[in-house]
């Protein structure tokens, strides 16, 4: 499944998870595996810019793998769409980035943005972030779809293998 999952229009969410974990368990190197989680969910879910990982680290959210281009490297828990959901551990989407005070734009391209939080037994362990150059790009049932994806990364990822301190 994993292999095919570039091209999947035809595969229904749940094989889709199924594809996620396979990669996932393909290895037991945290960075790797965030690197493909990364470049997995940019390839199945259409018309995003940006798809990627933010590591609680510090006390702030500090970039990790992500697909698109180059962005800010650490966000203040107060500050943007990712601190928002961090902050409060719950997703955020949003329509309208520019209707959001205190976005933070890392590509000016992008309208709508989905984060989703990693979060371990009440731990944060970041953030997955994902950005569309479309408005109202995400829907709830996208949302329901990358908890999905975020309750495995949080599962098979082996987080002890990544610098959390
Ligand atoms: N827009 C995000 C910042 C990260 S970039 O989109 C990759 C935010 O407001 O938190």
């Amino acid at each position: 499944v994993y292999n095919n999952i570039a091209n999947l229009t035809n595969t229904s969410p749940s094989e889709l998870l199924e594809g996620f974990k396979s990669m996932l368990i393909a290895d037991d190197d945290g960075l790797s595996q965030l690197a493909n989680a990364s470049s997995t969910i940019y390839q199945l879910m259409t018309d995003l810019n940006w798809a990627g990982f933010y590591l609680y680290k510090h006390g702030q959210l500090v970039l990790g793998p992500f697909q698109g281009k180059p962005a800010c490297i650490r966000i203040p828990l107060d500050k943007g769409v990712c601190g928002k959901a961090a902050r409060e551990k719950h997703s955020v989407r949003v329509d309208d980035v520019h209707l959001f005070p205190g976005h933070i734009a890392c590509d000016a391209a992008s309208r709508s943005e989905l984060v989703v939080p990693l979060v371990k037994k009440g731990a944060l362990l970041g953030v997955i972030d994902l950005d569309s150059p479309n408005l109202a790009r995400f829907s709830s049932s996208d949302q329901a779809f990358v908890e999905q994806l975020a309750e495995q990364v949080v599962e098979l990822v082996h987080w002890n293998h990544l610098y959390l301190g």
